[in-house]
C-alpha cells in the first residue's frame, strides 16, 4: 500500500469513528436512562443521532466515489450538458428551499464527450457548495458557452467567497476552509477533491475566482467535434 493510500485510510478512520462514536453514545444515553431524559431532550438527542447518521452516508457516498474513482472504469457517451445540469438542479433544490437556482445555458450547446454520472456528480458538488456556502435567499447561477473550443460551465454563487490565503487547500482531500458557514454547515472536505480529478479524468480544467461577494467555478471541456461547435454558432 502507497503512503498516500495509508494516509486516506487514517483519515477516513478518524472520519468515520467521530460519527459513529456519537450515534452510539447517544443511543446508549437514550437506552440506558430513557426514564429520567425530559422529552425535549431525547428529541434533541434524536436528532444528533440523525444528522451523524447523514453524515456518514454523505461519507461512505464519498470515499465510494473516490475509491469507483481510482478504479478507473469510466463509460464516455455524448452528453447533452444542458440537459444533465436541468436533471441535478431539482435534486438541490430540494434541499435548499430558500435559494434561488438560475439557468443561463446555451442554446443548442453541442454535445461534450464525457461520462454522464460523473458529470452529474461534479455538478452536484458544485452546485451544492454554491448554496451550502451562501447565505439563505441568495442566488446560485449555472451558466454554459462555447469559449475557445472549450464547453465552459460556470456556478455563480453570492456567498462568502474564498480567502486568497485559503485557494491552496480548496482541492485538497479532507479541507474544510474557515468561514462561519463552514462550521454550521455539514461537509467533509472531499467534494472538491473528487470534483477536479473527475474533471481532470475526462479531460475538463476546473479554475475559480472569488471575492467577498462570492464565487465562480468554471469547468472547461475540449470541443469533441469541430464541425458540431461551427454548427451551433450558425444556430444561435
Ligand atoms: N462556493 C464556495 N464558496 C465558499 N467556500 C467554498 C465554496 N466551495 C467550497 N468552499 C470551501 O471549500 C471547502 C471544501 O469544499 P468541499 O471539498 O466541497 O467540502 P465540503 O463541502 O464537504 O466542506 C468547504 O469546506 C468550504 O469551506
Ligand atoms: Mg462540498
Amino acid at each position: 500500500m502507497s503512503t498516500i493510500e495509508e494516509e486516506f485510510i487514517a483519515t477516513v478512520s478518524h472520519e468515520l469513528r467521530t460519527p459513529l462514536t456519537s450515534i452510539r453514545g447517544f443511543s446508549q444515553t437514550l437506552l440506558n436512562s430513557w426514564d429520567r431524559i425530559k422529552d425535549d431532550d431525547k428529541k434533541k438527542f434524536i436528532g444528533i443521532i440523525e444528522e451523524q447518521s447523514n453524515r456518514l452516508i454523505h461519507l461512505v457516498e464519498n470515499i465510494l466515489s473516490v475509491s469507483k474513482m481510482n478504479s478507473g472504469n469510466q463509460i464516455f457517451t455524448e452528453v447533452n450538458i444542458n440537459n444533465s445540469i436541468k436533471k441535478v438542479i431539482p435534486i438541490i433544490e430540494n434541499q435548499y428551499k430558500t435559494h434561488r437556482f438560475k439557468t443561463e445555458l446555451m442554446p443548442n450547446l453541442p454535445t461534450a464527450f464525457l461520462d454522464e454520472d460523473k458529470f452529474q456528480q461534479i455538478m452536484t458538488n458544485l452546485i451544492d457548495n454554491a448554496a451550502k456556502y451562501s447565505e439563505e435567499g441568495k442566488t446560485v447561477t449555472i451558466t454554459t458557452e462555447i469559449f475557445e473550443n472549450n464547453i465552459c460551465i460556470k456556478v455563480k454563487d453570492e456567498g462568502v467567497g474564498i480567502k486568497e490565503e485559503d485557494y491552496d487547500k480548496l482541492f485538497k482531500k479532507f479541507s474544510r476552509l474557515e468561514n462561519h458557514l463552514t462550521s454550521k454547515t455539514q461537509g467533509n472536505g472531499l467534494g472538491l477533491y473528487i470534483t477536479k480529478e473527475l474533471v481532470e479524468k475526462m479531460n475538463g480544467k476546473i479554475s475559480f475566482s472569488s471575492s467577498a461577494n462570492g464565487t465562480v467555478f468554471e469547468v472547461k471541456f475540449p470541443l469533441y467535434n469541430q464541425e458540431d461547435a461551427l454548427k451551433c454558432f450558425q444556430m444561435s
